[in-house]
């Protein structure tokens, strides 16, 4: 295991955006996204880090950028430490070995884009916020209009969609993320590019769902976020990850209850039994229960990848 990192600091380099889980740094044309072990739940950082999650949301992103590369072309430059230590000196970055361990093996070097103001959701079962949404409709001749797409009724809670539903969300600056239908999501993009994000984000998942599938995870929801390159279609941020995606077990997977899942589980149900009020600032995790998602992580992507996390 390699140090928890939580925060990042490269003196001589400003940056670009600090996410929850990311530290963004500018380098002009290119970004260095730097993915931390930080977690956050019901939307606050918590104070521990998760060992080796950085790690393996970065390898595991870049694993899925590599086989999802022909469906929609996406931001990654280099992984490579050579790469992004030349990178890193011609910015003016005095580059020390403790520099390279920090960043070795969690680091991306990206092209910047103008990123489009829509989150784009897709969700192949029902849970989540959707499920939460789904339980106040009524429906006429069995279906209801979820998001204005019409689905059955009767559903339960972690039954999968005849087909997946295209369930953008506005991006919030501050705090969660707002539903919206896809022709609002067409009101803010234009109409010609919102199709386009659904297209891609569509096949994305049904290409990543049934991979995972073959491997013993259901994937029963993710988020992607696109850019725009000289007017072209990019796949950024992170993709597949736990972290942005319901990773749900498919060998205990049974509809109708909440379902056993590969991220937050068990910090989830540890803080639920916590008098804590989901506002900042989040309480410490014991170890034992950062071990337990750090293993979680770590499973995901040997099962996703067939292989251990690189060193
Ligand atoms: N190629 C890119 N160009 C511009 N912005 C990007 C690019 N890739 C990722 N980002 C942005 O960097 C941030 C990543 O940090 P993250 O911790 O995931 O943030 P968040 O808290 O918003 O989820 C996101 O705001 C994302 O939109
Ligand atoms: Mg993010």
């Amino acid at each position: 295991m390699s140090q928890i990192v939580l925060q990042t600091d490269i003196p001589g380099l400003p940056k670009f955006i600090t996410g929850k889980v990311r530290d963004v740094y500018d380098l002009g044309m290119e970004l260095l996204v730097v993915a931390t072990d930080r977690l956050s739940a019901f939307d606050v950082v918590l104070p521990t880090g998760i060992p080796d999650k950085g790690r393996v949301l970065s390898a595991l992103t870049t694993f899925w950028f590599d086989k999802t590369k022909d469906i929609v072309p996406n931001h990654l430059v280099a992984t490579d430490m050579d790469t992004i230590g030349a990178r890193l000196r011609d910015a003016g970055v005095a580059v020390t070995a403790d520099l390279i361990a920090l960043l070795e093996g969690r680091t991306q070097l990206v092209r910047k884009c103008e990123a489009l103001p829509v989150e784009c959701v897709v969700r192949g079962y029902l849970d989540g916020s959707a499920w939460k949404d789904y339980q106040t409709l009524f429906g006429h001749g069995g279906e209801v209009k979820l998001y204005d797409i019409l689905v059955p009724i009767g559903l339960r809670q972690g039954e999968q969609f005849p087909a997946p539903l295209f369930t953008p969300a506005a991006k919030a600056h501050t705090g969660h993320d707002t539903n919206i239908t896809a022709s609002q999501a067409a009101e803010i993009v234009g109409s010609d590019l919102a199709k386009q994000l659904e297209e891609k984000s569509i096949e994305l998942y049904d290409f990543a769902q049934s991979y995972a599938a073959e491997r013993g995870i259901l994937i029963a929801d993710t988020k992607f976020e696109f850019g725009l390159l000289d007017g072209q279609l990019i796949l950024i941020d992170e993709a597949l990850t736990p972290d942005s995606s319901r990773f749900w077990e498919a060998r205990t997977y049974k509809p109708g209850k909440a379902q056993a899942s590969f991220d937050k589980q068990f910090v989830r149900d540890y803080l639920e039994t916590l008098a804590w009020d989901k506002t900042y600032p989040g309480p410490e995790l014991p170890q034992e229960i950062a071990e337990k998602t750090a293993g979680k992580y770590r499973e995901a992507y040997r099962r996703l990848t067939g292989q251990e996390l690189p060193r």
